[in-house]
C-alpha cells in the first residue's frame, strides 16, 4: 500500500534493523491526516536530507514499516527535453545551489554566467608572460647608452637610444577556455 504525504518534521535515526542512521521523516498524510514515523531509503549514491515541506510518496511494507521512496519540492519543471539538474533548497524553499547537464552536452554550474578554465594551460600561458617580463627586466636592468661626450671634460655631447635587446611578449590564453563547462 503506498500513499502520498507532507513532510512535517526531519531527523536522524536508526533504520528499522537499528544499524544504520538514517533520516527518519514526520509525515503527515491527506487522507486523514494522521502522523507516522517514515524512514527515507535514498538511491545508492545519492545522499539527500528531505526539508519539511515536501511531499513524498511513502511504501507501507508491512509490520508498521514505512520508507518514504520518493519526495518532490512542488517547483516548476522548466528544464529542457532530455536536461538533468541537481539543485539543493534554501530556507524558504528555493533552489539554490545547482547543477544542470544540458542536452548539448555541457555542464553549468549555479547561474553559469562564465567558463571555466583549464588550469594548466592557464598556468603555462602565465608563466610565459612572467618569463618574458622577467626577461626585459633583466635587459632594462643592465642597459647601457653610448655617448660622444668625454666624460668630465664638461663638453656637450650626445647620447644614443638604447638599443633594445627585448621582445614582444605573446601570450595566448584562449586555449584554456573550457567551452562545455560553465560556471
Ligand atoms: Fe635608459
Amino acid at each position: 500500500m503506498e500513499d502520498f504525504g507532507t513532510i512535517k518534521k526531519v531527523e536522524i535515526g536508526k533504520d528499522l534493523d537499528a544499524e544504520n542512521e538514517k533520516y527518519i521523516c514526520d509525515v503527515e498524510f491527506q487522507d486523514n491526516e494522521d502522523v507516522r514515523k517514515v524512514q527515507i531509503m535514498n538511491m545508492s549514491g545519492v545522499n539527500v536530507r528531505p526539508r519539511v515541506g515536501q511531499k513524498i510518496l511513502v511504501l507501507d511494507l508491512g509490520g508498521g514499516f514505512e520508507i518514504g521512496i520518493a519526495t518532490d519540492d512542488m517547483i516548476d519543471a522548466d528544464l529542457e527535453d532530455g536536461e538533468i539538474e541537481i539543485y539543493s533548497i534554501d530556507s524558504n524553499g528555493a533552489k539554490s545551489g545547482k547543477v544542470k547537464i544540458k542536452p548539448n552536452g555541457e555542464l553549468v554550474l549555479n547561474d553559469g554566467t562564465d567558463y571555466a578554465v583549464k588550469y594548466s594551460k592557464l598556468e603555462s600561458e602565465f608563466n610565459k608572460l612572467k618569463d618574458d617580463f622577467n626577461s626585459h627586466v633583466q635587459n632594462y636592468n643592465s642597459h647601457t647608452h653610448v655617448t660622444t661626450a668625454t666624460v668630465d671634460a664638461g663638453l656637450v655631447g650626445s647620447i644614443a637610444a638604447t638599443t633594445s635587446t627585448s621582445s614582444p611578449s605573446s601570450p595566448d590564453i584562449t586555449q584554456t577556455k573550457v567551452d562545455k563547462v560553465r560556471i
